[in-house]
């Protein structure tokens, strides 16, 4: 595959691309990759196109496979086939566990967060508790310590995002051990989103699903997977939640009952191809990625203003632009041809977040732009 091969969207209704439409602004913002999918998705995509019945679509034996043996084989986490519920989002899947929580009880959002994690709460008109996460030797740590420092004792679900978005933070064993425990002693649900888990770019470091990690972490959490990030396919609409503690899957399936929709046909099949074909396109994105990574995290880091955090996972970089003594970093690099995540947005004005999962010339000319733009 050669990721250098530049990626033409025009056309295509890209949200990425669209936003900017008709200025020269280069999108480094919402999470997607300008890479082509593994090509055993776009062949099973065209193969189904082909048969003219679009109906109301099972997921077949062939993606379940696939899922858990991608569990197995990068997690060495077993999952059975009945644990699994699919649904269209990510993001719809943490909604739905926010609608779990009791009226009195509050639910935690560790900070800076993703976006859609600060309103989830509010969705469900519950209370959210935010946790201010700070910056410890380079990366966002989020752990037991921070958590009791800021719970109050009607928590009763905590948003975790593994690895942490925005940041890129790679729980350790520890970590989320000592997060767990905490859960435990608390009776807290924990809701992990782990939609980056495939995502490694530390070379030495694994990701390991929260409920991978015991009995017990398993019985009170709710995984939130889906093959969108990982393969590049998130307009396929296909994600999952992984619980096998039997009461709490029903409790979920409950909340879902009548509003949220089936996974489209092609969401299926796309993932589907992906999980059992992607394997090798997989491996090369990442080192294409890590190149990438390396490259844009030296530039910026060489920019007056800008302290860039090396992201573990994710191809997404976090960096605080106060430095820059500009009122809205955001702006002032939009004005400047580069479109960014406005980190205000996260809960962390002031900071910024660049996607690096594009051609190389593409990433330098918007290092380049911003280089030239940095007083
Ligand atoms: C942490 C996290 N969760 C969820 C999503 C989106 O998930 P979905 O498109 O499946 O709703 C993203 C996308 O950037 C994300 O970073």
């Amino acid at each position: 595959m050669d990721f250098d091969q530049p990626m033409d969207r025009t056309g295509t209704s890209s949200l990425k691309w669209e936003w900017f439409k008709d200025r020269d602004v280069l999108p480094l913002w919402v999470a997607d990759m300008d890479f082509a999918a593994p090509e055993a998705v776009t062949t099973a995509l065209v193969r189904r196109s082909h048969h003219p019945v679009y109906g109301y679509t099972l997921p077949s034996d062939a993606l379940y496979e696939g899922i858990l043996g991608h569990m197995k084989r990068y997690f060495h986490w077993e999952v059975k086939r009945e644990w699994v519920v699919f649904i269209p989002g990510v993001v719809t899947g943490f909604n739905i566990v926010a609608r779990l929580v009791g009226e009195a009880e509050s639910i935690a959002v560790p900070t800076p967060a993703y976006p859609p994690f600060l309103a989830a709460a509010k969705n469900a008109q519950r209370e959210m508790v935010t946790v201010p996460l700070s910056v410890e030797n380079g990366r966002i740590a989020i752990n037991r310590t921070v958590l009791e420092a800021h719970l109050p004792l009607n928590t009763k679900l905590l948003m975790l995002c593994t690895p942490y978005n925005p940041g890129g933070t790679l729980l350790t064993r520890e970590e989320l051990s000592g997060i767990v425990d905490f859960c435990q002693e608390r009776d807290i649900l924990i809701c992990s989103d782990e939609i980056h888990a495939d995502l490694v770019m530390s070379e030495t470091g694994r990701h390991i699903p929260t409920a991978s990690l015991s009995p017990a972490a398993s019985a009170r959490t709710i995984t939130l997977m889906a093959p969108s990030k990982t393969f590049n396919i998130p307009g396929l609409g296909c994600a999952m939640a992984i619980i096998e503690n039997e009461a709490l899957r029903t409790r979920f399936q409950d909340a879902m009952a009548g509003i949220v929709p089936y996974v489209n046909l092609m969401g299926y099949e796309g993932a589907m191809a992906a999980y059992i074909h992607g394997g090798p396109w997989l491996k090369e994105v990442i080192t294409y990625l890590r190149a990438n990574r390396d490259y844009a995290f030296g530039r910026l880091a060489a920019m007056a203003g800008l302290s860039p955090l090396l992201p573990e996972a994710t191809y997404l970089i976090w960096m605080d632009a106060r430095g820059l003594g500009v009122k809205d970093p955001a702006a002032f690099f939009e004005e400047n041809g580069v479109g960014l995540s406005d980190g205000a947005h996260f809960g962390a004005p002031g900071w910024l977040r660049l996607n690096f999962a594009c051609p190389r010339a593409l990433l330098t000319e918007a290092l380049d732009r911003m280089e030239r733009a940095v007083p």
